[in-house]
């Protein structure tokens, strides 16, 4: 686990910062802070300090221990996060002023910073501050974690708003892993299909979409950019990136197909239904007599799209079986020309946990019993970053 540096600034959002390190503490994670002067006229230094585990620093401990405390910590950190960061302490980084601890150890340190800022629209979209923030951004690396939308502190809504607590620790952990995925874009179908038999009733299965949102949030968590496309689910969908909602197969083909030239992994997660009614009835259909409905195949999204697949892309599809999982699972790679499968056994649907095989286009298998779903997605993403490679 890894030592993380919090830095803590003068906006009315601090207050969240105890949620990051709490977050942060949680997942394992060693957690120093530095509270700026202008961050402890909104909390104090015993209020935080009463909350975590670590060691907690202000501007007097730099002004008084005696000793070089901005070098200490900045051999300390594997890396830096500012949460939240006022548009004067980007400025500082930016022209690599050194006038507080925190300034101070950004100076000394050579490692990963993440930066989560909060200020009104009007400050972030001051073209000086997109300046300082490209700079960051290009030559320096830095990762920005938000601003998010929403209501502000002056009770307006735009844009400035500090990025959600679980975000930005998602985020910080991203930065820790190297961003593996850092300008791949990822599209993450889930949930089912249905197929209308008549206005009210509807053909589906009972997939619960829930390993599509772990893969979506494992997506962010290795620094991707990311795109779902999701069915019906009982879930709400992962509250990042791009959100298409669809209902049925062809309009599931429909987005993804229209999409597909920006997009570098596709993985179809989706329990797309196999069948779909000949006829749908425009009128709700009477009870009373025997009825017999006739389906007919829908498209077959992943099949349908691997002859039109770029070369360099990358599809993942699964396979849901009750038998035969290995056998129809390769036959699956072979014909929708996978990169990987992942198959599993139906007892997944509609379960936190999964048994089964992630299985690639060379034909190295690697088993899994009984693994929670965000496990499991964390392991296909980090299969995906190997083949990527
Ligand atoms: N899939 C698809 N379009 C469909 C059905 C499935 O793209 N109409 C995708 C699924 O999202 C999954 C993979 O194909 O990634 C395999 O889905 P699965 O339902 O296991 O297999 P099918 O190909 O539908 O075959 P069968 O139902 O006969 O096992």
């Amino acid at each position: 686990m890894a030592k993380i540096l919090l830095g803590l600034t003068g906006s009315v959002a601090v207050y969240k910062s105890l949620n990051v390190i709490r977050l942060l503490e949680r997942r394992g994670h060693e957690v120093k802070v530095i509270l700026t002067s202008s961050a402890s006229k909104f909390i104090t230094p015993l209020m935080a300090k009463s909350l975590m585990k670590g060691e907690l620093f202000t501007d007097e401990d730099f002004w008084t221990s005696g000793k070089s405390l901005h070098i200490e910590l900045a051999k300390w950190a594997d890396e830096i996060a500012i949460v939240p960061c006022t548009s004067n302490t980007l400025s500082k980084i930016r022209y690599s002023i050194a006038d507080n601890l925190l300034t101070a150890t950004l100076q000394a340190y050579k490692g990963p910073i993440l930066v989560a800022p909060a200020m009104h629209e009007e400050m972030w979209l001051n073209p000086e501050v997109q300046d300082v923030v490209q700079h960051l951004r290009e030559f320096r690396g830095v990762f920005f974690s938000g601003p998010a939308r929403g209501i502000l502190a002056s009770g307006e809504t735009g844009c400035g708003r500090l990025q959600s607590e679980e975000f930005i620790a998602e985020d910080i952990e991203a930065v820790l892993r190297g961003l593996p995925l850092k300008n791949v874009t990822v599209m993450v179908t889930y949930g089912r299909t249905e197929e209308p038999i008549d206005p009210v009733r509807v053909i589906t299965n009972r997939s619960s979409g829930l390993m599509g949102y772990y893969l979506s949030k494992a997506v962010m968590e290795y620094g991707g950019n990311l795109i779902q496309v999701v069915g019906e689910t009982s879930i709400i969908p992962y509250g990042r990136g791009e959100i298409v909602k669809v209902r049925t197969a062809r309009e599931m083909f429909d987005v993804v197909s229209d999409q597909l030239d920006k997009v570098k992994v596709l993985i179809m997660a989706a329990a797309v239904s196999d069948f779909e009614p000949q006829e749908k009835y425009e009128a709700k259909l009477k009870k009373g007599k025997d009825l017999m409905i006739s389906f007919k195949p829908t498209v077959d999204i992943l099949h349908e799209l691997s002859g039109s697949k770029r070369g360099g892309q990358l599809f993942v599809g699964f396979a849901l079986e009750t038998e035969n999982l290995e056998r129809n699972a390769r036959e699956k790679l072979e014909n929708k020309k996978l990169d990987l499968i992942v198959g599993n056994f139906a007892t997944a649907m509609g379960s936190e946990r999964s048994s089964g095989f992630l299985l690639d286009r060379d034909g190295v298998i690697e088993k899994f019993d009984e693994l929670h779903k965000d496990q499991l997605a964390h392991k296909i993403i980090e299969k995906v970053v190997s083949l990527l490679k």
